[in-house]
C-alpha cells in the first residue's frame, strides 16, 4: 500500500534510529546495551546513579533517540545492575567477626 509505504519512510526519516529499534525489537535489556551502548560505556553499571527508572527513560530517549519501549527496559536495566549501595555487605563484616573472638581492633595502616 501507498500509504503503508510513505509513513514507514516517514519513520525512518524522521528517528535515525529507528531502523534499529525495530531490529531491536525483542531483543533483552542486555543485548540491547551490548550492541548500542557498551561502545562507549564499557559497563551498564553506575549509569543510574540512583535515579528512578522513569526519570531514566527519559534520557535515553531525549539522548539517544531511543522509542519508549526500548528505553523503558534499558532503563530497568541499568536500575538493576545500578552499582548496591555502599553499606550494604554487612554480612561479611558480621561473619568475620563471628570467626574470630577477638573484638574488632583498629587496623593498621589503613
Ligand atoms: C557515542 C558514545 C555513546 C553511546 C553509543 C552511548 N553513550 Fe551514554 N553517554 C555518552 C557520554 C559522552 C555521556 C556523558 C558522560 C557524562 O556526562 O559523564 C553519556 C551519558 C550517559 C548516561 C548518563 C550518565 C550520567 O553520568 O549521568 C546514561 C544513563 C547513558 N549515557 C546511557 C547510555 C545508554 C543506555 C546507551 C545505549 C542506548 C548509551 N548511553 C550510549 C556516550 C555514549
Amino acid at each position: 500500500m501507498i500509504l503503508g509505504t510513505i509513513a514507514a519512510a516517514d519513520v525512518v526519516l524522521t528517528s535515525p534510529l529507528a531502523f534499529a529499534q525495530n531490529l531491536d525489537a525483542g531483543k533483552s535489556p542486555e543485548r540491547l546495551f551490548a550492541d548500542g551502548c557498551a561502545t562507549c560505556h564499557r559497563s551498564p553499571r553506575g549509569l543510574a546513579k540512583g535515579r528512578y527508572s522513569l526519570t531514566l527513560s527519559w534520557f535515553l530517549q531525549d539522548h539517544y533517540s531511543a522509542g519508549p519501549d526500548t528505553a523503558k527496559a534499558l532503563a530497568d536495566y541499568l536500575v538493576s545492575v545500578d552499582t548496591p549501595p555502599p553499606s550494604a555487605p554487612a554480612k561479611s563484616g558480621a561473619k568475620s567477626s563471628r570467626s574470630k573472638p577477638h573484638p574488632p581492633k583498629p587496623v593498621q595502616g589503613q
